[in-house]
């Protein structure tokens, strides 16, 4: 087991090796993380999102700059994401601060992405309320028709957050319960670790 096998100096490695055998296991759905924001009355709220892109920078995820969650972390840039595969029974929990990404990485990826998401990023106000879900896809037809043979330009209110992380603690399931906690904080520059218990 790797966490027992091998010093890391530094998250991203381990982050990596754990990455890249989740998406082994599970190449759909390995990148789906679930990450917690606090509103402006100190209440919590979580829901998963796709990591698309990570380094030494942060990790990043894209979204809805107006939706409940982009309005917590317009208020409150604190963030918590956290990872859970179960194949092989563990889990990383990513602690930290967003920033939005520049406009041309938002802009790239947005062209990525197939025509109708981009589309339906245009037309979901997320977060919103709405009449009814005929009502949406009603919307969603209107625009579709709107920009038929037209290049899709990325919203202003769509885009990347990146989470600067300041703690990532892996967890590795174990016998009897006694799983392998080990947790990186940021020091200054520095990553610090340590093992906690279970
Ligand atoms: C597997 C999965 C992946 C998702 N990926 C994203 C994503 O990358 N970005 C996003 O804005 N919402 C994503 N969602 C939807 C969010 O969970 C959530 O419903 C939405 O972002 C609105 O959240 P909010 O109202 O708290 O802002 C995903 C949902 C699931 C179940």
């Amino acid at each position: 087991m790797e966490l027992n096998n091998k010093q890391y100096k530094e998250p991203l490695e381990l982050f990596t090796l754990w990455f890249d055998q989740a998406k082994t296991d599970d190449p759909d759905y390995h990148h789906g993380m679930s990450i917690a924001t606090v509103n402006a009355k100190q209440e919590p709220s979580v829901r998963v999102v796709f990591l698309k892109e990570y380094d030494e920078q942060g990790f990043v995820f894209y979204t809805n700059y107006n939706s409940n969650k982009g309005n917590d972390l317009a208020n409150n840039p604190n963030i918590c994401a956290n990872f859970w595969w179960k194949t092989r029974q563990r889990q990383v929990r990513i602690s930290g601060v967003v920033s939005k990404v520049p406009n041309e990485q938002s802009d790239q990826y947005f062209h990525s992405r197939p025509r109708g998401s981009q589309l339906a990023a245009i037309c979901s106000k997320q977060s919103q309320a709405i009449s009814s879900f005929n009502q949406l896809k009603e919307n969603y037809e209107k625009i579709v028709d709107e920009h038929k043979n037209k290049t899709i330009d990325r919203p202003a209110h769509w885009g990347g957050y990146r989470i600067k992380a300041n703690r990532i603690e892996f967890w590795q399931g174990l016998e009897h319960r006694l799983h392998h906690r080990l947790v990186f904080e940021m020091n200054g520059s520095d990553w610090h670790q340590h093992v906690i218990q279970p």
